[in-house]
């Protein structure tokens, strides 16, 4: 695989919190389920980033991981269309950590936002490991080692995407500049044949002297749909159009989540650490009995007292699971008081259950044979790291250590 190949290729990962909530499943799951139609992804458990907040709380690492993955099939991810992985399988990923960090200044990592806040906020856990400051470094090598060029994040990761496309310029810029860079540039164009290397050549100085975006796009795609070159030789290729040397590893892109806000059962935001949540796959029983006591707009305290659904915690969750038609009866009855609130949940319960129906029976076959989860595991991680090792060989070739 080759930089000619990020445009498509997604990569991203989650930490093993064990079975996932509705919060997640709305926010990012259901979101990789639709990526893998689309992309080539690469799904992973973790596991390292989890020892970076919590080294002294290990034992439960192998069990969450199982949760999470069975959720992860559950919810339709598909290891036919994605390949899904555990990261400390792949060790390539520890290996491109190891050499970024020798370019990463100190600054770079101790100004990421998430550094501080999780000091502040996690303040009972010792943070002050070479780890937890790495952290978001070892993010950067877990995208860059598949040279993704986009990487599906909630907002708050934002800052680790963009600190990743510096790592990789910096990169780029000090290992990337071989000698003799515009003759084998040039002699690469010349390998393209005579009317792409025509069109290469027009839209490079359409870029390099006027701007031209348009043109840069036309050259990238040009460089993406060929067959011919050396990986080298379209490294170099994609680094002459922008004036630098060879783009030995892609900038990614942030695909950020549409943050659905998803209320827990306390009307805050969902999440394992309030307590408030709905897993995925609940006894239809328990999601009945939650959802009957989950908070509702405080006006309606009678049943003849009306409401508003902006002010609704289930009629937020409403929103993500039914048709308009139903959405306009239960706004309709809540402001007019025509309907209780227990009428107004009643399809809510349904659609959540019907909706993890499907769940509960693609996890069952796993939750009753979990070889199967690990070989889906095992096939992933290789399938991973043949990818993997092909980028570290380009790495350590540019780095002299070939
Ligand atoms: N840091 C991410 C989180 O805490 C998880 C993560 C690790 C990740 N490596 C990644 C996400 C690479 C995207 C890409 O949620
Ligand atoms: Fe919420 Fe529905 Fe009750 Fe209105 S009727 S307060 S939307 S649960």
């Amino acid at each position: 695989m080759s930089s000619s190949d990020s445009a498509t290729r997604v990569v991203s990962g989650m930490r093993p919190t064990g079975r996932l909530h509705l919060g997640q499943y709305h926010g990012v799951l259901k979101n990789w389920v639709k990526l893998q139609y689309e992309y080539d992804c690469f799904f992973f458990v973790a596991d390292w980033h989890a020892l970076t907040t919590a080294y002294d709380d290990t034992t439960t690492i192998g069990r969450h991981t199982f949760d999470m993955v069975v959720d992860w099939l559950a919810a339709g991810l598909n290891p036919g269309s994605s390949t899904l992985f555990v990261q400390s399988r792949v060790p390539e990923h520890a290996e491109l950590h190891l050499l970024l960090s020798m370019i990463t200044p100190l600054a770079w990592l101790e100004r990421v936002p998430t550094y501080k806040d999780q000091i502040q906020k996690l303040g009972d856990k010792d943070l002050s490991t070479y780890g937890f400051l790495g952290y978001p470094l070892l993010q950067a090598a877990d995208i860059l080692i598949y040279r993704a060029g986009h990487v599906p994040v909630g907002a708050d990761q934002v800052p680790h995407v963009e600190l990743t496309r510096e790592v990789a310029r910096r990169f780029n810029h000090v290992f990337g500049r071989e000698t003799g860079f515009e003759e084998l540039a040039e002699a690469a164009v010349a390998k393209l044949g005579k009317k792409a290397s025509r069109l290469y050549t027009e839209s490079r100085r359409a870029y390099v002297e006027q701007g031209d975006t348009e043109a840069l796009e036309r050259a990238r795609a040009l460089l993406a749909g060929n067959q011919n070159l050396s990986i080298g030789d379209v490294e170099r290729l994609y680094g002459y159009l922008e004036g630098g040397g060879r783009i030995i590893l892609p900038e990614p892109q942030a695909l950020i989540n549409e943050a659905a806000r998803v209320p827990g059962l306390d009307g805050e935001k969902m999440s394992k650490s309030y307590g408030n949540t709905i897993t995925l796959r609940e006894p239809p029983e328990q999601v009945e009995t939650k959802i009957r006591t989950m908070m509702t707009d405080p006006a309606r305290a009678r049943r003849t007292d009306p409401g508003d659904p902006a002010n609704c915690p289930v009629f937020a969750l409403h929103n993500l699971y039914s048709p308009p038609d139903l959405l306009a009866w239960a706004s309709e009855g809540c402001r007019s008081a025509g309907i209780g609130c227990v009428d107004c949940k009643k399809p809510l319960i349904d659609a959540i259950n019907a909706e993890q129906a499907q769940m509960r029976e693609r996890a069952a076959q796993y939750e009753d044979d979990p070889d199967l989860v690990n070989s889906i595991l095992q096939e992933g991680s290789e399938a991973a790291r043949d990818v993997a090792r092909e980028t570290l060989e380009d790495v350590r070739e540019a780095i002299g250590l070939a």
